[in-house]
């Protein structure tokens, strides 16, 4: 496994977005019912950043075209034609999350 962290837990409350770099990628961070959740941060319909969106209960809306993505797997809720948000299984190493990049 090769741990790459992408932020301190204590700088993630519950439905504020966070944005994070590694590997020469950019990440967007979720608690979400409390489980930490990782997507990637750029929109899959045209590439704006999900950062600036806006959270509902369950899912982040882009404000580049209104596509909704589930915060529970990454789906598009509200256009079929639109592929997945990807999304990544947190891994958790001392005080830190990120993802193993293996
Ligand atoms: S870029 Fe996100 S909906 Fe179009």
């Amino acid at each position: 496994m090769q741990f790459v962290p992408l932020a301190p837990l204590r700088n993630l409350d519950e439905g504020v977005p966070v944005a994070a770099r590694a590997q020469g990628r950019e990440f967007l961070l979720i608690r979400y019912q409390g489980r930490i959740r990782i997507f990637d941060a750029r929109c899959p319909h045209a590439g704006q950043p999900l950062s600036r969106g806006t959270l509902a209960t369950d899912r982040v809306r882009c404000k580049g075209h209104g596509f909704e993505f589930s915060l529970a797997d990454g789906r598009c809720l509200n256009q079929s034609q639109c592929p997945a948000l990807p999304s990544y299984k947190p891994v958790f190493m001392g005080s830190s999350v990120g993802i193993d990049w293996a």
